[in-house]
């Protein structure tokens, strides 16, 4: 393949994250939404864990999630029968074009493995052969994306990361590789040759710009087709390669946070916290504070020796300190705070529209029917009383009506429960309303 540069220079990745009044009024420039043929219609909002699922091949979700799940790799022919591209190649390729999208191209040269990240100026013709395009987080730019991930919320949102679309002319791949990460492979259209193997060397080829295992020893081929699906947990050995051109294939991953990321949001959330209680002011894991130990006495030194070694620290000091810091709790409350926060926070390029017409006033009366549903940006989670949408614990209590809401999407206007939702629920339905992280839609 010759075409090369494909990228545009590149837009500054720093610059991405947007301050957060930008994010959510809408400043950025968006094309007009556009919407696509989805996949066949989901099943229910939120697959029931005990009944059989097509897309998991007749197995119900807590049979796939005790039999599978970062255990074994698994193929289901047909997991969605009829499936068709969330998104055309064509609008996948107008896509990695633009600086707010992550996008990655990988071909081979002279045997080399060669790898681009967008945004491209120009890419390999749809005809020809030997390369893949990657676009990242599709779901957080097209509903007919974000459907189709919905199907995976057998699995706990807080674990959902995103949903990426590989393009590939014949004979296109990334090479043999292992993932971190759980992943579905569902092949959207053409043919994909799967090689998969559980090997123990995960050592990879020095000084390549991607991932590619310096021995890769296949044990099982898969061939897919359009509809269906490869399962495979983190660290299962595969490759896959496209059989013809037009291929399209599927990933949804997840987020598996190391304990490194965990002890430190831990231990930002506790300063955070203690900053807030203090009234210094806080950031969103402070936001309000939780109770917690009166940290206001000062330090006091009675009967300090006079210094032979000013410069050196004294021991009072330190051990004073340890018990200020042990006098902080590291407790479930402030887990649910970090956790609920952190993983909440939008996708770095997430922008809320406005509401396009003004949205109902549900303060003022309740609409008889239609639904409210958050926006596929949105992301909700909660914990006992405490609820957390788009990187905020929000000021209302995780009401059955809310929690309703966090866990299918949507709220049916003319059901019981909604025309009894309180004042304060009301509320904060507006805010999102006005933000728009919720929509109203007849
Ligand atoms: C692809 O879609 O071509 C690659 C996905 C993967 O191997 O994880
Ligand atoms: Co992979």
């Amino acid at each position: 393949m010759k075409p090369l540069p494909y990228a545009l220079t590149r837009a500054p990745q720093g610059a991405a994250l947007a301050d957060r009044q930008s994010r959510l009024r809408g400043a950025r420039d968006r094309a007009a939404p556009v919407s696509y043929g989805a996949a066949a219609k989901p099943e229910s909002a939120v697959p029931h864990p005990d009944l059989p699922l097509q897309l998991l091949g007749g197995l119900s979700p807590a049979q796939f999630m005790r039999r599978y799940w970062q255990r074994r790799p698994l193929l289901i022919r047909q997991a969605i029968p009829g499936l068709r591209p969330p998104v055309p190649a064509a609008e996948l390729r107008r896509m990695a074009r633009r600086d707010d999208v992550q996008s990655r191209l990988i071909w081979r040269e002279g045997g080399q493995w060669c790898m681009e990240p967008g945004p491209f100026a120009r890419l390999p013709a749809a005809g020809s052969a030997g390369w893949t395009l990657l676009v990242q987080s599709v779901e957080q730019y097209h509903d007919a994306a974000s459907d189709l991930m919905q199907r995976f919320r057998f699995v706990p949102d807080a674990r959902l990361d995103d949903l990426m679309i590989s393009i590939a002319g014949d004979a296109g791949g990334v090479g043999p590789h292992f993932d971190s990460y759980d992943v579905f492979l569902l092949q959207a259209q053409g043919r994909r040759r799967w090689r998969i193997g559980r090997q123990r060397d995960l050592s990879l080829e020095p000084g390549l710009p991607l991932k590619i295992l310096r021995d890769f020893v296949p044990e099982e081929e898969y061939l897919l087709e359009p509809g269906d699906m490869l399962y495979l947990p983190p660290q299962v050995a595969h490759d896959g390669v496209a059989e013809g051109g037009g291929c399209m294939t599927i990933s949804v991953g997840f987020r598996a946070p190391d304990r490194a990321a965990l002890a430190r949001g831990m231990l930002e959330a506790a300063a955070e916290q203690v900053a807030a209680r203090a009234g210094l002011g806080a950031g969103p894991y402070g936001d309000p504070p939780l109770p917690g130990p009166d940290l206001s006495a000062r330090y006091r030194d009675p009967g300090q020796p006079a210094a032979c070694h000013p410069a050196e620290l004294p021991q009072r000091l330190l051990d004073e300190t340890l018990a200020a810091a042990a006098r902080v709790s590291l407790d479930e409350a402030l887990a649910a705070r970090f956790l609920g926060c952190w993983l909440t926070e939008p996708h770095r390029e997430a922008v809320f529209d406005e509401p396009a017409t003004p949205p109902p006033d549900l303060a003022a009366g309740w609409p008889a029917a239609g639904a409210l549903r958050l926006d596929r940006r949105t992301r909700m989670l909660y914990r006992g009383r405490e609820l957390f949408i788009n990187g905020e614990r929000a000021p209302v209590p995780a009401s059955p009506l809310l929690r309703r809401l966090a866990d299918e999407r949507r709220l049916d206007c003319a059901a019981p429960a909604c025309r009894r939702a309180s004042p304060a629920e009301r509320g904060c339905l507006v805010q999102w309303l006005d933000n728009g992280w919720l929509h109203y839609t007849m």
